[in-house]
């Protein structure tokens, strides 16, 4: 078995992660039998931009296109260029134009990692956000008129279609029935957003009926937010709009920990390489968090939400066993944790290199 992988560090501490979670991904791969070809590529970053004008190359769909996932680190450099065009000019557009609708991103306490929230080393937390990823609040209709006068008026649209809410609804049931608690949250905000939340609302409850078995809640995105503070405990599967899912996601590590530990997975999960009757359309696996200018260069960011992508990788591979190995390493090096081993972001003194060498270690040796 042999995986191509497109790996694309992308900006800042992307560029620091990347290389310890490949040799995590490679350690994975020796033990279990099986083969990686890593094809890296300098472009969606802002060092590409500031060189050619552009985030990437035209023909970046074919190159990803050849591969059997996408790995991707953090794009963004605001001092050089703005968020919203490193943004839009690569991971953006990858969620679109392959149509990866489904942002899958679990959150857990896991031993060893000091979590901000008094008492909750007494309960299990174990989560996961489902995202939409591709309409929603992220829309690029709209636009600005009257510029640079007192009547200037900026104007963006929200777009829920119902192919769109429907099937990251459909996914969010399905994974809930398939977890023990079977409880969904959904994140709304039908008081004050008069048009487009309703709509979301009526398609949770149209398809509740479909699912009988599973607990359906529902809160408005503010006192939700108060309730991952105050009773993460008690979530299991939350869905959420493109917007509100992007906020609970970094809320919920962060209850939890850190934001550096979290990963994500950009599915297209009706996409597969052996139907050549369809386009075939890759997933991208990537942590929650981004370029992380503020401690970029310094050698200590955690590289543990891009291993953990990896992880996910894995799992989307069919490589089970490897997936469950890279996260038993996880735990164990978190367990036997030590302020010389976790990163600061874990009020640790540990750096990438160090805590990326241990989990690499780990899956070797266990
Ligand atoms: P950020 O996630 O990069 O950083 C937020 C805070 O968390 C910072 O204080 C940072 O030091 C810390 N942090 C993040 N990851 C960490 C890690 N692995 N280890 C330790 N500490 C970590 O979000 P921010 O500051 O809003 O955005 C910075 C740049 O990243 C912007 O250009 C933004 O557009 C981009 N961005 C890119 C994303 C992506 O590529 N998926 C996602 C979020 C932001
Ligand atoms: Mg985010």
């Amino acid at each position: 078995r042999k995986y191509v992988i497109a790996v694309l560090p992308g900006d800042g501490i992307g560029l620091e992660v990347m290389p310890p979670a490949l040799r995590c991904l490679e350690a994975a791969a020796k033990r279990f039998g099986f083969k990686f070809e890593f094809r890296e590529y300098p472009w969606a970053s802002c060092i590409y931009y500031q060189e050619h004008g552009v985030m990437m190359p035209s023909n970046w769909k074919e190159l990803l296109k050849a591969c059997d996932a996408i790995y991707f680190g953090a794009v963004g450099d605001p001092a050089s260029v703005p968020d919203h065009i490193s943004l839009w000019g690569s991971l953006l557009l990858f969620r679109r134009e392959f149509d990866q609708f489904i942002n899958l991103r679990p959150c857990r306490l896991i031993p060893g990692v000091p979590s901000p929230l008094a008492n909750r080393q007494n309960h299990t937390i174990d989560f996961v956000t489902v995202r939409e990823n591709t309409e929603g609040e992220y829309s690029s209709i709209g636009g600005r008129i009257f510029e640079g006068t007192s009547r200037e008026t900026v104007i963006q649209n929200t777009v829920f279609t119902r192919q769109g809410v429907d099937r990251v609804l459909r996914y969010a049931f399905e994974l809930a029935r398939s977890r023990p608690k079977k409880k969904l949250t959904s994140a709304t905000k039908s008081n004050g957003i008069s048009i487009t939340m309703p709509y979301w609302d009526e398609r949770v409850e149209e398809m509740a009926k479909e699912y009988p078995d599973v607990k359906v809640e529902k809160y408005h995105i503010d006192i939700l937010c108060a309730h991952f503070v105050q009773r993460p405990h008690t979530f299991d599967v939350v869905v959420g709009s493109n917007l509100f899912g992007d906020i609970l996601s970094d809320l919920g590590p962060a209850c939890t920990g850190t934001i550096g530990i979290a990963p994500s997975a950009n599915l297209n999960p009706v996409s597969s390489k052996d139907d050549s009757a369809k386009e075939w359309m890759p997933s991208l696996f990537e942590p929650v968090h981004g370029s992380a200018p503020d401690i970029a260069g310094k050698g200590i960011a955690n590289p543990i939400g891009m291993i953990w992508a990896g992880q996910m990788m894995l799992e989307h591979l069919g490589e089970k066993d490897a997936a469950t190995a890279v996260i038993k390493a996880i735990e164990s090096v978190l367990a036997r944790g030590g302020t010389n081993l976790l990163t600061p972001d874990m009020q640790g003194k540990g750096t990438t290199q160090s805590l990326g060498v241990a989990i690499e270690q780990e899956i070797i040796n266990v």
